[in-house]
């Protein structure tokens, strides 16, 4: 693997030793143990829409590994006026030991990757959201102690993280079902592309029917960056596909509640579940440190 642009450029092996590493390195920070193993390494962030969770843990991932991270926004780029992503990825590629963009168009990452002369992450893309799965793999096995045969519910837009979630469940070997409303499908070459890895990937149009029996229920905004000008209608065709405690009734006793975050409490999910016994959203967002840590570590770590 030389670019992280889909959770499927992953192989199981990659991501379980990913995920043993994101855990020794979650523990050693626990610890006040330093591991400086990016030393010298610098990490260009390339960013098109806004960012917390990613911009931040990336950064202190990369100082926390004795490297550095160069926050770079589109808008102050010249890439913002016209210059071209290939000319930008060449440029950059002699300055960073890698990139990482978070990008309106999954094109502008391919175009990157192609480039570029020093590895690609993609950081949240329209098609899809890797970093998120694989911090979020983590999560699941730490509160589940494995991940192949567990019931991953999938409840709202079928949007970029919902497509990575596929792909992660079907190189796990989790069992995916997708509740969405007409018009709001995950992407079907990503549904045929797990089925063709051997994925058990259902998409139906019942919240219930998908949440049935689930350990894990997993939901995103409504409107993702972007598409705020569907707004009303999104909010019009989602409304019932929201996770409460009604859903959450429906699944395992022990069911994990889990948002990327942002969320937006009352569209959906409501503030009760986001915050109560179920739910492992802070969790998950810590991860993304360790897991990203872990990844920039194999990427860059022996070069
Ligand atoms: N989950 C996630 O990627 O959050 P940010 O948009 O804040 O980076
Ligand atoms: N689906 C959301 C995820 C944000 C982390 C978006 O693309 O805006």
């Amino acid at each position: 693997m030389s670019n992280l642009l889909s959770i499927s450029d992953l192989s199981l092996i990659e991501i379980n030793e990913l995920l043993d590493v994101a855990d020794d390195l979650k523990v050693k920070r626990s610890k006040g143990k330093i591991v400086e193993l990016l030393k010298h390494k610098s990490l260009g962030m390339i960013f098109e829409k806004s960012s917390t969770r990613t911009r931040i843990s990336f950064e202190v991932a990369m100082a926390e590994l004795g490297g550095h991270a160069l926050f770079l926004s589109s808008r102050d780029l010249q890439l913002g006026r016209g210059e071209t992503v290939g000319d930008t990825a060449q440029v950059i590629s002699r300055y960073v030991s890698c990139i990482m963009a978070r990008v309106i168009s999954h094109s502008t990452l391919e175009e990157l990757a192609e480039y570029a002369t020093v590895p690609v992450i993609n950081a949240l893309s329209d098609l899809e959201h890797p970093c998120q799965l694989l911090a979020d793999l983590q999560t699941i096995r730490e509160y589940k102690g494995r991940l192949k045969g567990l019931k991953f519910a999938w409840i709202g837009d079928g949007n970029n993280v919902c497509n990575s979630a596929i792909l992660a469940a079907a190189i796990t070997g989790m069992q995916m079902s997708v509740a969405c409303p007409g018009g709001y499908e995950p992407d079907p070459d990503i549904v045929a592309k797990a089925r063709g890895m051997g994925g058990s990937v259902e998409v139906v149009t019942a919240p219930e029917e998908a949440a049935a029996d689930a350990d894990v229920l997993y939901t995103d905004v409504w409107v993702s960056m972007g598409d705020e000008d569907e707004k009303e209608q999104r909010l019009h065709d989602l409304g019932p596909y929201q996770i409460n405690d009604a859903l959450v009734n429906v699944a395992r006793d022990d069911c994990m509640v889990m948002h990327c975050l942002p969320a937006h409490r009352g569209e959906e999910i409501t503030s009760e579940v986001l915050t109560g016994t179920h739910s492992a959203v802070l969790d998950q967002a810590e991860s993304r440190l360790h897991a990203q840590k872990a990844l920039l570590i194999k990427l860059l770590g022996s070069k």
